[in-house]
């Protein structure tokens, strides 16, 4: 299970008093304090969190997570005001399910009209292959940024949980958010991060380490190139951000199977989030060619790549990553990117072709399963 977050069965690191494990007698690991205070809060049965995931889930997934005793995220980067209170409305109608709103606090880029310009000439020898006029191009939002408009959902929802990638929204949001008696979590990528986010304030923060899959939350590194030179794996990461704050600490990337979940937990975590491993799940909406990319061969060689949407997040390496370079100065800022690619993903997609497409993905997808959420919910908490 090359690349995974699994340190294996050994005793816990990490002497915060209170947060032991211990193996009980049915060989099953006991929840630790942090984990049983972590869900006690939220009314959750397990410490365990379906990460929210833009363009590839709905409701359906976060219904049926939220269902199984875990916690259920909404990628508000993806989903319009309207369809958030869609989806929450039917995950409370639906036994009154707890539900994280996840939120990308990005400014929207600026417009750099030389830098399209060289971006769409670094595409152009594609649409030319391909058979697609430029003139297809739109200019969308991309991914949706925390503002007026989201706040007002928070507040509408009363969402357990708000939690945000790439640092945290203006504080008379925040506090907005805050008053609507939501915890405030947000991803650090490094413990320079992890600790900004706890003097700001946070209730907890997911420490994700550098084989997650999708956008990296890195955002005190920022600026034309982002420095990923500090990222650490989860099992370095962990443990360092633990040391370096007093707040509750998720542990997030490579976590695919009940050993990686406990191991998270005998760590000091006090829960694990899991993406990856629910992209084949039935409710999750990967498209074709990524669910084929993530059973195949290709699927043991992932990288940081800017070149889908101008931040750097981790997917399986695909024909534009290899022949532009993963990381590369010619894509514009996030998330202008996605733009000029889109007509070329659309036709290569159709012929059956992920060459143009962001294949999101862990450095591990062996826990990738065909099989209902809420099993894999089960099958992630079977040591618990
Ligand atoms: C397809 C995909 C989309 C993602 N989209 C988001 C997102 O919208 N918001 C977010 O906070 N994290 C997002 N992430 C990152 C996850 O929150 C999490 O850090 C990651 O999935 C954990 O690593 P794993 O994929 O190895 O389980 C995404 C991850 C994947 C795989």
């Amino acid at each position: 299970m090359a690349g995974s977050f699994n340190p294996g069965q050994r005793p816990c690191p990490d002497s915060k008093p209170g947060q032991a494990a211990g193996v009980n007698m049915r060989g099953m690991t006991e929840m630790t304090a942090a984990a049983r205070s972590f869900t006690a809060r939220l009314g959750l049965e397990l410490p365990l969190i379906q990460a929210p995931m833009a363009g590839v889930q709905g409701v359906a997934m976060a219904a049926a997570v939220s269902g199984a005793g875990a916690l259920g995220s909404l990628p508000g980067a993806a989903m319009a005001p309207q369809a958030l209170r869609d989806a929450v409305g039917l995950m409370r109608r639906d036994g009154g399910l707890p539900v994280n709103l996840n939120f990308f606090c990005h400014a929207q880029a600026a417009a750099d009209p030389a830098r399209e310009a060289a971006w769409r000439a670094a595409l152009r020898p594609y649409f030319d292959e391909l058979g697609v006029s430029p003139s297809a191009i739109r200019n969308g939002p991309g991914r949706l940024p925390f503002n007026e408009d989201a706040v007002a959902v928070v507040e509408a929802l009363r969402p357990e949980v708000v939690s945000f990638h790439f640092g945290l929204p203006a504080l008379p949001l925040l506090e907005r958010v805050r008053r609507a008696g939501a915890q405030v979590w947000s991803s650090a990528t490094t413990v320079a991060e992890a600790r900004w986010l706890a003097a700001h304030g946070v209730d907890a923060i997911i420490a994700q380490g550098v084989e997650a899959g999708g956008h990296r939350g890195v955002f005190l590194a920022e600026g034309p190139a982002f420095d990923l030179s500090g990222q650490l794996r989860t099992m370095a990461l962990l443990p360092s951000i633990l040391e370096a704050v007093r707040v509750p600490v998720i542990a997030a990337g490579g976590i695919v199977d009940a050993d990686g979940v406990a191991a998270a937990l005998r760590m000091g975590a006090s829960a694990a989030q899991v993406g990856t491993a629910f992209l084949l799940c039935p409710e999750a909406m990967t498209s074709a060619v990524h669910r084929a990319a993530l059973q195949s061969e290709a699927a043991r060689n992932t990288a940081l790549t800017n070149l889908f949407t101008g931040r750097p997040a981790r997917g399986i390496v695909n024909r534009l990553m290899r022949e532009l370079g993963p990381l590369s100065d010619v894509a514009p800022a996030f998330p202008t990117a996605v733009n000029a690619l889109a007509p070329l993903r659309a036709a290569a997609e159709q012929a059956g072709s992920g060459d143009f497409s962001p294949l999101w993905a862990g450095t591990d997808v062996s826990g990738c399963r065909a099989i209902p959420a809420a099993r894999l919910v089960r099958q992630l908490a079977a040591t618990l």
